[in-house]
């Protein structure tokens, strides 16, 4: 059975949304917390070793209950179900979407294999059993991929850096040769594993890296042979590995009904299980198991990628917010936002709905952001004083994965303090009383003042574990998830992505031939003409 296909536009909710939000939208968040001395309960969840604070948000008691309704009338619920129990959702690829069955507790047999699989081969890999072809243990594992099979796996790998093992992880997605090339230059081929990953087999940038480093690596070791121990590919074309010269015993399966953006859970972790061992991979799975229970058992109100979903949703679609940043307090997390902005911005960036109609409201929104404070000292600016309304999410953690506690406690200092100053701002009259020397007509005074009443949603959580990372990422899984279903797009296709790659190859003929003529738009030709004069 299909999702429903409603216009959320034309639902009960909705209208009544509209005629709500004309009336609180100038409210002041600092006015809702002094009508409502409950507001900081009633605006969060505390789950498990999660804690989330709502309250900062430009959102009332009665706007939470109409947005909880227009979930409840687009059938959110039998959507999670439908879901998770394997219906082709994924109707314009005729697929089921199962991530969530990768760390079910109950899994497939074909997932439990080939994770048996990965583990004896991680194992092997950590432990110097696995030797490359003149008896040496490997040292430097290379994942060759690009978008959902390497952001996800980088992303965790540096996230959990103080999990990681003695072994060296490199990413390898761009097609840009300077950038393999400068991770080649510090390999040695006797050393380094390769793994291709691949869902389709079939993507132009890891195709060409993989050629690059099977070049490379043959260059050296001279014997075909010697690649079974130095190449392995994680795909779910087989035809196709095998084609590229990669053993069905070196071969780690994925399947259809996992999306590129989703697939770190499966065999595509293959590079964390190295980094970080297999148990650590698996502590990370359970995790995300656990919010999957939370996400489909919790009613709405107190479910967190839900109210998430729904905050983001009257942001964009009411706001107007074209944009939501995400600031992690943690180094580590840096790979967090282009992780995110693939899992977001992929799902959600369609602009025709599950009836093929041309949509008339915002879909997904803008997803950017970078870890505190470097943040601060970047783009903080513009959201404290700008002209533009960007939510943001707070991400950070009760206790460091260092011993430095005073370091941390003067990190996070900074998240409160951010969050703070963006709601409460900064008078005129604190200003003054401030600055003895800034009188009431000074040019400058304007300059120093703060509006606040910037929203901010607060993730405190108590340590980055492979445990709590698990959940965060599938904590946003499902929130994109929810916000497609209300806004009846269509999540887990991504045919946006297909047109690029087609005319990719024209302009590379083009190129070839030194005839800017092949292509047909006028400031192409000409950019072509002068890229080949
Ligand atoms: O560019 C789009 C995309 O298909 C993503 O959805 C996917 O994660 C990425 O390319 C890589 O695809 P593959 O794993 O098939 O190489």
């Amino acid at each position: 059975m299909s999702l429903q296909n409603t216009n959320p536009t034309n639902t009960q909710a909705w209208q009544e949304l509209e005629k709500h939000f004309s009336k609180v939208k100038d409210i002041p968040v600092l006015d809702l917390f002094n009508k409502n001395p409950n507001r900081v309960n009633e605006f969060s969840i505390l789950w498990e070793d999660f804690f989330i604070d709502f309250s900062k948000n430009k959102i009332d008691t009665k706007a939470k209950k109409l947005l909880l309704a227009l979930a409840e009338e687009l059938q959110l619920s039998a959507a999670i179900e439908k879901q998770f129990s394997g219906e082709k959702i994924n109707e314009t690829e005729n697929r089921a979407v199962l991530h969530t069955a990768l760390r079910a507790k109950n899994k497939p047999d074909e997932v439990k294999e080939n994770l048996a699989k990965m583990n004896v081969f991680s194992e092997a890999i950590i432990t110097g059993k696995h030797t490359g072809y003149t008896g040496k243990p490997i040292t430097h594992v290379v994942n060759i991929g690009i978008g959902g099979s390497s952001l996800g796996p980088e992303m965790v790998v540096e996230a959990l850096t103080e999990y990681r093992n003695h072994l060296e992880v490199s990413f390898v997605d761009n097609l840009d040769r300077h950038q393999i090339e400068n991770i080649l230059k510090k390999l040695d081929p006797e050393t380094t594993l390769f793994i291709v990953v691949s869902k389709s087999f079939s993507t132009q940038e890891t195709l060409h890296n993989a050629s690059i480093a099977r070049d490379w690596f043959l260059e050296q070791a001279q014997q075909a042979e010697y690649l079974e121990k130095h190449f392995v590919a994680v795909s779910a074309n087989t035809d196709k590995v095998a084609a590229f010269g990669i053993s069905k015993a070196n071969t780690f399966s994925m399947w259809d009904w996992v999306g590129g953006r989703f697939s770190l859970w499966s065999t595509v972790g293959l590079s964390i299980a190295c980094a970080i061992g297999y148990e650590n991979f698996e502590n990370l799975l359970g995790g995300a198991q656990q919010m999957d229970k939370h996400f489909r058992e919790t009613p709405f109100n107190n479910n967190i990628p839900v109210c998430l979903a729904l905050i983001s949703l009257w942001y964009n679609n009411f706001y107007k917010a074209e944009t939501e940043a995400v600031i992690p307090y943690a180094a580590s997390m840096h790979k967090l936002i282009p992780f995110l902005q693939q899992g977001s911005m992929e799902s959600n960036g369609k602009g025709v709905d599950r009836n093929s109609n041309k949509i008339s409201y915002q879909t997904g929104t803008v997803v950017w952001g970078e870890p505190g404070t470097n943040a601060q000292h970047a783009f903080f600016q513009l959201i404290h004083q700008g002209t533009k309304l960007i939510p943001c999410d707070f991400i950070g953690f009760k206790k460091p994965i260092h011993t430095y506690t005073e370091d941390h406690d003067l990190l996070m200092a900074n998240f409160f303090a951010q969050t703070q100053a963006l709601l409460v701002g900064k008078s005129k009259a604190e200003v003054l009383a401030e600055e003895k020397n800034l009188g009431e007509e000074s040019p400058i005074l304007p300059h120093k003042i703060f509006e606040g009443n910037k929203p901010t949603t607060s993730i405190l959580i108590d340590k980055l574990t492979p445990n709590s990372l698990g959940k965060l990422i599938a904590m946003y899984e499902h929130k994109w998830f929810v916000q497609g279903v209300i806004w009846n797009i269509y999540s887990f296709d991504q045919w946006g992505v297909a047109l690029g790659k087609q005319l990719a190859k024209n302009t590379f003929k083009a190129i070839v031939n030194k005839d800017a003529e092949e292509v047909k738009d006028a400031s192409t030709k000409r950019l072509l003409k002068h890229y080949l004069s």
